[in-house]
């Protein structure tokens, strides 16, 4: 990484990631980089064995209460995918059908708003339910919003634009008393916050490799609850029962087709591990000390507009801002071109969110902090703000 640059764009993806991840992929793919599961050799046992064991590993990882309080987690119901994105299609696609309804949120982003819309164009419906002006969703309006056709409610846990987190135990037991299927993005969460599926009554819980798991882009995935119900939706290859004519419903199967990516999982296996090791809430502390010093001096700037919740709890590490008189990509591009500092502007995939906190259509300026980021790196950060601002009060 060039020295000068202030990477602040870890929503994004999460950047460097740990020295051990790129070791991790490049010695595991040099040694054992065959197809798993396709032929008996001692390579592609040592490649299904090591996915194998990744399934286990992030089965416990959202199942903590379960797994110690004894009982057994599935790990086979441990899918993998190429990113966040896919996960929420096959969700979307394995519970919704025409004539169904989806309670989800206009926290969302463009990976479930778009999968529902398309839905909807098939003769689904869709309620989006509104946050509060500080972007926390009251559990009680999900509950409002289910009906007698509700299939599926579906919400992110941290947002991707302004980092507010949302109540996953009071939305999760409501989907439980009303009986429908609870089902969260985890892309702005994973890794940051602890998630419990059984705590939160999550029925399919998505997540990214790239962003707080540390692993290499291109990997994701699905832990689906031992009594959750999903259709397949993706049909192929899985190496076993060739003869068979249709797509296999046992899991892992009924929801991953194809040759599965074996540096990536590798990789996402190691960032996970040195999460693990390095212990949540150090990695969150750290962040937030950091998010605090960032929100005070940004706010402090006269002509810098702070968009969502000033909260420190409840939040994860991203805040979106606005200067005066300035649009939110040149603000970037400045940040970058005379800076070196990386942030990512407009809508971030996001839009209903922007539509409710009234910062469309240009967006805004996001900053996301990251575990290797330091408090110099913020203060310079909030310095080249200040200049930026002055230049036109
Ligand atoms: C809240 C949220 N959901 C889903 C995604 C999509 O993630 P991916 O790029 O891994 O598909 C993102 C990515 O930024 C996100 O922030």
């Amino acid at each position: 990484m060039a020295e000068r640059i202030i990477y602040l764009d870890n929503a994004a993806t999460s950047f460097p990631k740990p020295e051990i991840v790129h070791e991790t992929v490049r010695d595991f793919y040099s040694q054992n980089g065959v197809n798993p599961g396709r032929t008996g050799c001692d390579l592609a046992i040592n490649a299904e064995q090591m996915i194998h064991e990744t399934r286990k590993q992030f089965s416990a990882f959202f199942n903590r209460s379960l797994i110690e309080s004894g009982k057994e987690k599935d790990p086979n119901r441990l899918v993998f995918t190429m990113n966040a994105t896919m996960s929420l299609n096959l969700i979307i696609n394995g519970m919704i059908g025409p004539g169904d309804h989806v309670v989800t949120s206009m926290l969302e982003h463009n990976s479930v708003i778009r999968p529902v819309n398309h839905k909807v164009r098939e003769g689904a419906e869709a309620t989006y339910v509104v946050p509060d002006a500080e972007g926390y969703l009251d559990p009680e309006d999900i509950r409002k919003a289910i009906k007698r056709n509700t299939r599926l409610v579906i919400i992110n846990h941290a947002s991707n634009v302004t980092g507010v987190v949302q109540d996953l135990n009071s939305i999760g037991a409501i989907c439980r008393e009303e009986g429908v299927p609870f089902a969260v993005d985890t892309a702005q969460s994973a890794g940051v916050l602890p998630i419990d599926m059984t705590e939160c009554h999550i029925d399919f819980l998505s997540f990214t490799g790239h962003k707080g798991l540390f692993g290499p882009t291109g990997t994701g995935g699905i832990c689906v609850a031992d009594d959750a119900e999903i259709r397949g939706t993706i049909y192929g290859g899985t190496g076993v029962r060739s003869a068979v004519p249709y797509h296999l419903e046992e899991y892992p199967y009924r929801l991953e087709a194809g040759t599965q990516n074996l540096a990536g999982i590798a990789g996402l296996n190691a960032g996970l591990t040195w999460v693990e090791n390095k212990g949540l809430n150090t990695i969150y502390a750290h962040e937030m000390s950091l998010f605090e010093i960032l929100q005070n001096g940004l706010s402090d700037i006269p002509g810098v507009t702070l968009w969502g919740t000033q909260n420190l709890d409840r939040r994860v590490a991203t805040l979106s801002m606005t200067v005066n008189h300035y649009d939110a990509s040149d603000v970037g591009t400045i940040l970058d071109v005379d800076y070196g500092i990386q942030t990512r502007t407009g809508l971030h995939c996001a839009p209903l969110i922007h539509q409710h906190l009234g910062s469309v259509p240009r967006g805004t300026v996001r900053f996301s902090v990251g575990p290797f980021n330091t408090v110099e790196q913020i203060r310079t950060a909030i310095r080249a703000v200040a200049e930026i601002a002055s230049d036109r009060p």
